[in-house]
């Protein structure tokens, strides 16, 4: 039997810019599991588009190796130890009193990464919990507090950025005592940045947080007779992330949960739901990079190379080993997306990209959907504007595949002239309906913290967005917790920017469903240069549709191009035009660079322009660029 006794596997939690990046740069200096020439700030946030936006986006896991005894450690907070160093290359576990296996996973802050945070969560068994010394408690804090105790972790409560001249340690405390019913001197206060305190933080995670268990999957995942789905001895580990790997096929992340497995030629394991065998060609763990070792254990984290080629198969929730553990809740996407290929012949390259991201990212959803008009496309699911953001950036980056986006949507649910219930999620498809009897759509309960004096502004705006009061709480500080019922189409578009806006930053937001409410709908169309434009048709409740017919208008005359020709934007239901206006052609001087008296030359050119002009007018062919596509779902 292996003895997991000297293993801990813990998150850090917080809201969006706590710090935990930052705190998990200290860990990783103070336990030499970085060298110093090599750190650099927010080093677990792997992808470029992290280091670029200062967010993270990917969970990360890393294994430290952390010596109780070992003085200097402490002493010298960013020295490394080369002994230290040493027994990380090797990676043996030699079990003496003093020695410990820490398994971190960084997390995202921003609540459309939340899937990536709750699966994390599963494969740990105490969670720091990060809070902000000169913000407080806000509103990611307590969802993701009410996720750790969901999954019955041992929360270790930090107060971060005791170094700011505004850091209002009291208060803090005070909100943090409130929230989790601890005693105030459970608080570990520290500055990520400088250092201070982080120690603690080190000791506090082996004396407060539990070695690895394999009950604590119990109730997660809804599975009761634990003891039986244990089957003694056999390896079972739970898939709670995955890549995509060229050499190793999918690179499966696991928590194992029973037994061991060692690689050799031969030795197989098999995926539970997919009930299938595989021989993988390699494990190992997270230093962050990918490092073989001879085996992986009970309670250990680390990956799989399963050499499977076929990235639909291997699927995070599944289990590897004997009999599934249970699996995740597939997160519902929020908004949905045509996204169509920027060349048209690019359709399959767009579909594999897709797929492949979905190992890496398991919260988009997507399904196929055709169309001979204007060519075929991959509809998908997003668990917000800032995930589809961030997928069509990792598609350009990391796949080579330019796209086009139609106006995001949220999911509608109508009852046909049959008297069937269909989940609507494009224009198309619901003008496809001859007479819907009755279309509902998602209504949402928000939950906002800030200042009580941003009060007044919050109900203005929430006003704006059709919001509902529920009820406000106070919370110590002069602070106020505000829930309200709001349409998820007014959620998507900007709301939490305008929130900040009104609140100087202070406002900070989560949501989740609350309830269906039937909506009067219709389709807005575009037409440009009469032609129907069907990426910017949209779903509208009839209330809004002057207005927004309007404003996309006024929007497309902005950023538009213009052609060799007058060029007439317009947008209405069916023939109806609610809006129209005509962008003025753009004169080219051909001649510009013909100086002197050549007259037949320059005659010769603005014939050719003429003629130019003429086909393209009657052809209707406007260039719409890639980059408008995308200045209008950010509108
Ligand atoms: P997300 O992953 O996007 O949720 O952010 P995060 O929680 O990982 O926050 P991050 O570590 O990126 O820190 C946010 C900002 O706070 C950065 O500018 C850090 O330099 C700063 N910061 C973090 N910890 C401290 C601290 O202890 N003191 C001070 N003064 N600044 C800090």
């Amino acid at each position: 039997m292996y003895d997991t006794s000297h293993i801990r596997n813990f998150c850090i939690i917080a809201h969006i810019d706590h710090g935990k990046s930052t705190l998990a740069d200290r860990l990783l200096e103070l336990t030499g599991t970085v060298p110093a020439r090599k750190m650099h700030s927010q080093f677990l946030d792997q992808m470029d588009i992290e280091r670029e936006r200062g967010i993270t986006i990917k969970m990360q896991p890393v294994r430290m190796i952390y010596f109780v005894n070992h003085a200097p450690i402490f002493n010298s907070q960013f020295s490394i130890s080369n002994e230290n160093l040493l027994k990380i290359k090797n990676l043996k576990i030699e079990n003496s009193n003093s020695e410990y296996i820490l398994n971190l996973i960084d997390t995202p802050g921003h609540i459309d990464f939340t899937y990536e945070v709750s699966r994390a969560l599963l494969a740990v068994e105490g969670a720091i919990l990060l809070v902000d010394a000169t913000q407080g408690v806000q509103a990611q804090t307590i969802t993701n507090l009410e996720l750790a105790k969901r999954f019955h972790l041992a929360v270790v409560p930090v107060m971060n950025k005791i170094d700011l001249p505004d850091a209002r340690i009291e208060e803090t405390k005070a909100e943090i005592v409130a929230l989790l019913s601890c005693d105030p001197d459970d608080i570990l206060l520290v500055s990520a940045k400088t250092g201070e305190g982080v120690g603690q933080v080190l000791r506090a995670i082996i004396d407060r947080i539990p070695p690895p268990s394999f009950g604590k999957t119990s109730d997660v995942l809804g599975t009761s007779d634990v003891e039986e789905k244990r089957v003694a001895g056999a390896f079972q580990a739970l898939i709670f992330d995955s890549k995509y790997s060229t050499h190793k096929g999918v690179l499966a992340y696991v928590r194992v949960f029973s037994g061991s497995f060692l690689p050799h030629r031969g030795a197989t394991l098999h995926l539970v739901h997919k009930n299938i065998t595989i021989e993988p060609v390699e494990v190992g763990v997270f230093l962050p990079e990918l490092r073989a070792t001879e085996g992986l254990h009970d309670g250990e984290i680390g990956y799989i190379a399963t050499n499977i080629k076929d990235p639909e198969i291997v699927r995070v929730g599944d289990t590897i080993g004997a009999i599934s553990i249970g699996t995740y809740q597939e997160p519902k996407a929020m908004v949905w997306a045509s996204i169509f290929p920027s060349v048209s012949d690019e359709f399959k390259k767009l579909k594999d990209a897709i797929v492949k991201l979905k190992l890496n990212d398991p919260a988009l959803s997507y399904e196929t959907e055709g169309s001979a008009l204007f060519g075929r496309s991959m509809r998908a699911g997003f668990l917000g504007m800032l995930h589809l953001e961030i997928t069509i950036e990792r598609l350009r980056r990391e796949f080579g595949v330019s796209v086009v986006v139609a106006h995001p949507t949220v999911e509608y649910q109508v009852v046909d002239e049959q008297g069937a219930q269909r989940a609507v999620r494009d224009p198309v498809s619901f003008e496809n309906i001859q007479q819907p009897q009755r279309v509902c759509e998602p209504w949402f309960l928000v939950s906002i913290v800030s200042r009580v004096s941003d009060l007044g502004a919050i109900m203005e705006l929430l006003k704006l967005r059709e919001g509902e009061v529920v009820e406000t709480q106070t919370l110590p500080g002069e602070r106020i917790v505000l829930s309200a019922l709001m349409p998820l189409r007014k959620l998507i578009t900007h709301f939490f920017d305008d929130l900040k806006s009104v609140t100087q930053g202070y406002g900070s937001l989560s949501y989740e469903f609350g309830e269906m409410r039937i909506v009067d709908l219709t389709v807005l169309s575009v037409f440009i240069g009469e032609k129907a434009i069907p990426q910017f048709a949209r779903l509208l409740p009839k209330g809004e549709l002057e207005r927004e017919a309007r404003k996309t208008v006024e929007r497309l005359y902005e950023i538009l191009p213009r052609q060799l020709f007058a060029l007439k934007i317009q947008a209405g239901i069916g023939s109806r035009i609610l809006a129209s206006r005509t962008l003025p052609a753009l004169s080219k001087h051909v001649t510009a660079k013909l100086y002197g008296g050549d007259r037949s030359r320059k005659m010769k050119l603005w014939k050719k322009q003429k003629e130019g002009k003429k086909r393209l007018e009657a052809h209707g062919d406007v260039d719409i660029p890639h980059e408008v596509y995308l200045k209008m779902i950010k509108n």
